[in-house]
């Protein structure tokens, strides 16, 4: 059994994570530092057990809302403060140098924490840019690539606003036409929404946006077939992954997409305000900038040129990059293998409740950590306020009649998910 002592023992501090600049006064990292999860991994109980004591949601209370916002684990927080305390304690040591290899102000590309992300998901440094979130990403491709009057991309009618909104615009300003697949939800198989793009492309497609996995219904497309297809006709495939970082395994290459972004700041459990962009190198260059600073049209730059934001918030980025350590430790297919355990507990035990309707799929390719379910007689709104004052389980409404979205993570505990599916079964009984 793991305890605490020993989960702290192995630790690097953040501090090291962090890398002061040598020419500035490091300030000391915290005597009992936050901690990595355990280096070997033990496949049982105790290691998860010990490991929710790193994410500060009080032990009676089971966060299931991923889907919105991670919760950071203490050590993401400890950087990001730690690095807060180092820019604000030495600021005036900072000698204002061009190349300075730890630029305090956000000028900076980034390169160790792009390496750290590019290899997490398949990728080459230059080919990821670190954005906000995920609405900047698609925004970037939406107003980045030459598209003209005439020209169609096809997407969902399940977009996110954040995966849909960027097209809308271009639309409206550039003349491009933007067709909307209906998705039955849920779906029954890959195939139907393969279907649905082909279907529905005509000579004139230029663009297959597609989501990763849709925010409200939960439905995980099948985007390395899709973008294998799309790549044979040379139409652009572009992925709306904002739930899927630090959720799937993510290879950028095996996927074989031109573009994906994400938000990190959900599954990957980093602070908020941390995404990416993703843009193959041998489309890279056919996507314009959005924003203009120094390094704009500096084609030798990577994607550092879709990064051109002024000045940034240089101690999010520590925070940022101990995620991607935090995540890494355990391992992304522990990871994902644990959400999946724990997703397909709830599935379960939902499914044996005659009075709830699951609305996310449940064909096994189709499916993720997320389930979308409503309970007979329970309107969605009520729901979530009922799972949260009964059981101190919160869960975010999706509306009617899909009811609330319930995402598990690393921080949920089986018995999270049994308490969770004990009071629906009480709920179920009562009389409304
Ligand atoms: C599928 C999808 N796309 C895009 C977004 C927008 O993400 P962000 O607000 O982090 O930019 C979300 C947010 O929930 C989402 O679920």
């Amino acid at each position: 059994m793991l305890d605490r002592r020993s989960f702290l023992g192995s630790f690097a501090s953040v501090a090291l994570l962090a890398r002061p600049d040598r020419r500035i006064r490091a300030i000391p990292a915290p005597a009992a530092g936050p901690a990595w999860p355990p280096p070997v991994f033990q496949d049982d109980e105790s290691y998860w057990r010990t490991l929710r004591k790193e994410f500060l949601i009080p032990a009676d209370e089971a966060f299931f809302n991923t889907g919105t916002l991670g919760c950071m684990p203490r050590v993401v927080i400890q950087a990001v403060a730690d690095d807060l305390n180092q820019v604000a304690g030495t600021i005036a040591h900072w000698d204002y140098k061009a190349g300075h290899p730890d630029y305090i102000a956000g000028y900076n590309p980034e390169t160790d924490l792009r390496t750290a992300l590019a290899a997490l998901i398949g990728a080459s440094p230059d080919e990821v840019a670190l954005t906000q979130n995920a609405t900047l990403g698609m925004n970037y491709v939406a107003n980045g690539l030459p598209l003209e009057p005439g020209h169609e991309i096809i997407l969902t009618n399940l977009e996110h606003p954040g995966g849909r909104m960027g097209w809308e615009l271009k639309s409206k300003r550039y003349g491009i036409y933007v067709k909307q697949v209906a998705v039955p939800v849920p779906p029954q198989d890959p195939q139907q929404l393969i279907d649905l793009y082909v279907n529905a492309t005509t000579p004139q497609t230029r663009v297959w946006s597609i989501p990763h996995l849709t925010s409200g219904q939960a439905i995980r497309f099948p985007v390395e077939r899709m973008c294998a297809i799309a790549r044979e006709r040379g139409i652009f495939t572009v992925i709306d992954g904002a739930q899927c970082s630090g959720h799937f395994q993510l290879d950028m290459k095996r996927i074989g997409c031109d573009a994906y972004y994400s938000s990190p700041h959900k599954w990957l459990l980093a602070p908020a305000g941390s995404g990416f962009l993703y843009i193959t190198s041998d489309k890279l260059a056919g996507v314009w900038a959005t924003l203009a600073s120094a390094t704009w049209d500096d084609y030798k730059a990577g994607a550092y040129r879709l990064m051109q934001v002024g000045t940034g918030n240089r101690s999010l980025l520590k925070g940022y990059a101990a995620a991607i350590e935090f995540h890494n430790r355990i391992g992304p297919a522990r990871v994902e293998a644990r959400i999946m355990s724990l997703a397909n507990r709830l599935r379960d035990g939902l499914q044996r409740i005659p009075q709830v309707q699951i609305h996310s799929p449940v064909h096994p390719e189709l499916v993720s950590g997320t389930t979308v379910w409503s309970l007979a007689g329970w309107p969605a709104g009520d729901l979530m306020d009922a799972l949260w004052s009964r059981s101190k389980v919160r869960c975010r409404s999706m509306g009617d009649p899909m009811g609330v979205r319930q995402c598990c993570h690393i921080y949920t505990l089986p018995e999270d998910v049994d308490r969770t599916l004990e009071t629906v079964r009480r709920m179920a009984g009562e009389r409304r």
